[in-house]
């Protein structure tokens, strides 16, 4: 067949279509184990960095199995979602925000006037995760998810066992711009966020994110953070998602329960 025959060029065009299509399949597949690990790797790593426990990609898995309690908390109740009513979604290992909240049994809509952080829907199930010392417990964390001004937020807040003060605060997914919403996984910013107070004494939610300065002789500087300069409505964004996390429509139920008894929760 001579080099130049339209049968000949057709052959060649479609041995590499098939060629790199075998290719990306096979690369698919053997990659989805190891993608599906990094994954883990790297949501547990950031479950201790909230936590402020040691987080190197070396030791992670090791400090996660040791010090860390996962549980399934019911949100409307505050109950915990006991292991024999897990199922493909409803599980801690598995779990999948998005499908969750969009699924008719697991996830609900949030009337618009609660709706702070503009989520839509939100999963009725989300996972915690108690900080150990031995029998002791260290702090919690919780998983928080919001929207900036380009994109969706993913990150943890983890309150000390008195469950007013913050012990860490991560963003580990977002995709504001680099230099200004994108600070908000700065961890010199992030590291802002430690010591402040969530809740007040009487266990109202104060915690904001400010424009502008705060100014540390005033007695509400304990409940704020110093906004992002340049990325106000990021700052807002961030502001909303904590606000409504801790709030009412996210951990407030269970918040009220370990109030009551920590331990006996466990
Ligand atoms: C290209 C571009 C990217 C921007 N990215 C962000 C951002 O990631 N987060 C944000 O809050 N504002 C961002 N802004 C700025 C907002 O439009 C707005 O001006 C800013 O939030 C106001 O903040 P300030 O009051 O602190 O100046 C961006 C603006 C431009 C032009």
């Amino acid at each position: 067949m001579p080099d130049e025959s339209k049968k000949k060029t057709i052959i060649v065009a479609l041995a590499v279509c098939i060629a790199c299509s075998l290719l990306v399949s096979t690369a698919e597949v053997t990659l989805r184990d190891f993608r599906y690990k990094n994954k883990k790797l790297d949501r547990i790593r950031n479950i201790l960095k909230a936590a402020e426990l040691p987080n190197g990609r070396d030791e992670a898995v090791k400090v996660y199995e040791e010090r860390v309690r996962p549980l399934l908390v019911d949100l409307r109740s505050g109950k915990r979602v006991p292991i024999s009513e897990f199922n493909d979604l409803l599980n801690i290992e598995k779990f999948d925000i998005r499908k969750l909240a969009a699924d008719s049994q697991y996830g609900r809509s949030i009337p618009k006037g609660e709706d702070i952080a503009g989520l839509g829907r939100v999963p009725s199930y989300m996972p915690i995760y108690f900080i150990l010392d031995g029998e002791e417990i260290r702090s919690i964390v919780f998983p928080i998810v919001g929207h900036g001004i380009w994109s969706t937020l993913y990150g943890f807040i983890a309150l000390e066992r008195d469950l007013k003060t913050v012990r860490g605060f991560t963003i580990y997914k977002h995709g504001e711009t680099p230099g200004l919403g994108g600070e908000v996984d700065n961890p010199r910013w992030k590291s802002t966020w430690k010591g402040k107070q969530a809740f007040d004494e009487e266990g109202n939610l104060r915690i904001r994110v400010i424009k502008g300065n705060v100014d540390a002789s005033r007695p509400n500087s304990a409940y704020q953070i110093e906004g992002l300069s340049g990325a106000t409505l990021t700052s807002h964004g961030v502001d909303a998602m904590v606000r409504f996390w801790l709030g009412e429509n996210g951990y407030s139920a269970l918040i009220e329960r370990l109030r009551k008894d920590m331990y006996g929760y466990l």
